[in-house]
């Protein structure tokens, strides 16, 4: 029988306005039964997470910081139960969600030195005429309500960069997890009680609706708002939230450049990591690795590598031990996935291996030809397929690598540091990694997009940075002498 789940408010369960059945996207099994907020409870929220605030925000950096170390270690000790909440509600392997679990308490962790280390600087005031006889500096302080909407995929970890952040500046949150991935953030709400978090700081509302996201944007409560999704959504929060400080990170379709002169051990190392990039969480990353880009002299051997790789992962259950692929997190995203597939098939694309259906899972897929202006070269795949292309010029790799909207992360393997030196220069993303695939991110990582990929940057410092307002102080000396 799934249990059933309410809303966190001001420190306690809520009863929501409705009930909604929450299905394992694997087996199809209901899990649980979701309490999904009003209106007038995301409203209530907002306003205690307000009261909360002006409490809150005297409460010290050392204790602030005790409380996300606190937190960090009540998930590691419950880390193999958490992970299997991950696996079961998202169709996550359990492999890849104790993955999460770990980084999820890094990332608390980063969270807690960051509170401890907020620092502002001292501003050079002689140095412009008339500013001499002054002593000055900038100080950080939180700004209020930071609200937080996370995506499904990683439900766990992606929550800890919006509420980490939030916590370590001193504002208060109310978070709306994602439809799909509820129960990961829910049980947050004891981890945080326990670990000694004021009442009213953290607020969980799960739910569905535009009128639920738009009082998240628009309420007059709201200092701040941070989103992980679409980039449709993306820009109508952005064009919501008015002069309110946003952070929107909105996925991309990655670039990775192979150049020429690995040799055979070498290039079989690039491709495990490729299939591990490519493929892993069944390719629902922002950073998956979706458009490859090999020199000529090794494209034949590189893509039969890769294909190779596809083939022996293991479908099945996200529960199983040994489950590398599983279910996609709906049919939508199955029938949204396959037929960009038939799309670029249709119009000369070639598969390699994989393009099969069976229930909601998509067995890893590899294409090559695909024509530039397919779905699949340009919008976000987010599914386990990626796109192989040779190339003949380094600069002409890195032009077709930014033939995107998007600009998260690229990476480039290389071992001529001019063209090293280049794709840094030149690759407009948020982040180029060399020797690395895209798919590499540490927690504490400045991360986040250009162009259609976002704007503003997490990596906890960095987030929190943003969740705070600069003030800058000023002694005139011998004012009146
Ligand atoms: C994302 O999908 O945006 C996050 C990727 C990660 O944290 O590894």
């Amino acid at each position: 029988m799934a249990g059933e789940s309410q809303l966190w408010i001001q420190g306690e369960w809520v009863e929501a306005s409705r009930l909604v059945p929450l299905e394992n996207p694997y087996t199809g099994e209901v899990i649980a039964q979701v309490g999904y907020a009003s209106v007038d409870q995301a409203k209530a929220a907002i306003e205690s997470a307000r009261r909360t605030f002006e409490d809150f925000r005297h409460v010290p950096a050392w204790e602030r910081a005790h409380i996300l170390r606190s937190v960090a270690e009540l998930i590691a000790d419950r880390a193999g139960e958490l992970a299997e909440t991950i696996a079961r509600e998202s169709g996550k392997p359990l492999k890849a969600a104790r993955g999460e679990v770990e980084r999820t308490v890094q990332t608390y962790l980063f969270a807690a030195e960051a509170a401890r280390d907020i620092r502002g600087e001292s501003v050079p005031m002689d140095a412009a005429p008339h500013g001499e006889r002054h002593t000055a500096y900038t100080v950080h302080q939180p700004m209020g309500v930071v609200t937080a909407i996370t995506p499904f995929n990683f439900p766990m970890n992606l929550v800890a960069h919006k509420v980490g952040p939030a916590i370590a500046a001193g504002n208060t949150i109310v978070l709306k997890p994602a439809e799909h991935t509820p129960l990961s953030a829910l049980v947050l709400a004891k981890l945080f009680k326990d670990a000694g978090l004021p009442d009213g700081v953290l607020n969980i509302i799960p739910g569905d609706g535009k009128e639920l996201s738009e009082v998240l944007t628009t309420h007059p409560d709201v200092a701040f708002v941070t989103f992980t999704g679409s980039p449709r959504v993306g820009k109508l929060i952005r064009a919501q939230a008015g002069l309110r400080k946003v952070t929107l990170e909105l996925g991309s379709n990655s670039p990775m450049l192979v150049d020429a002169g690995f040799d055979e051990g070498e290039l079989n190392k690039i491709a495990d990591e490729t299939a591990a990039g490519a493929f892993s969480y069944n390719g629902q990353v922002c950073i998956s690795i979706q458009r490859i880009y090999v020199h000529r002299s090794l494209y034949d051997r590189f893509t039969a590598m890769v294909a190779e790789r596809a083939q022996r992962l293991k479908i099945g259950n996200p529960l199983d031990e040994d489950t590398d692929i599983s279910a996609l997190i709906n049919q939508e995203a199955v029938d949204r996935l396959s037929s960009w597939v038939k799309n670029a098939v249709d119009t000369g694309a070639k598969v390699v291996t994989g393009d099969k259906i069976d229930g909601r899972v998509m067995h890893p897929t590899v294409l090559t030809d695909v024509p530039e202006n397919a779905e699949l070269s340009q919008e976000e795949a987010f599914g386990p397929v990626v796109l192989i292309a040779p190339f003949d010029d380094w600069r002409d790799a890195i032009r077709r690598a930014n033939n995107s909207k998007f600009g998260l992360n690229a990476g480039a393997f290389t071992k001529n540091i001019d063209h090293a030196l280049l794709a840094t220069q030149e690759l407009h993303t948020g982040a180029v990694l060399i020797n690395q695939v895209p798919t590499f991110r540490v927690d504490q990582m400045p991360y986040g997009g250009v162009k259609e990929s976002g704007t503003g940057r997490e990596g906890v410092r960095y987030a929190m940075y943003d969740m705070m307002d600069v003030k800058m102080v000023a002694f005139r000396s011998g004012a009146f002498s």
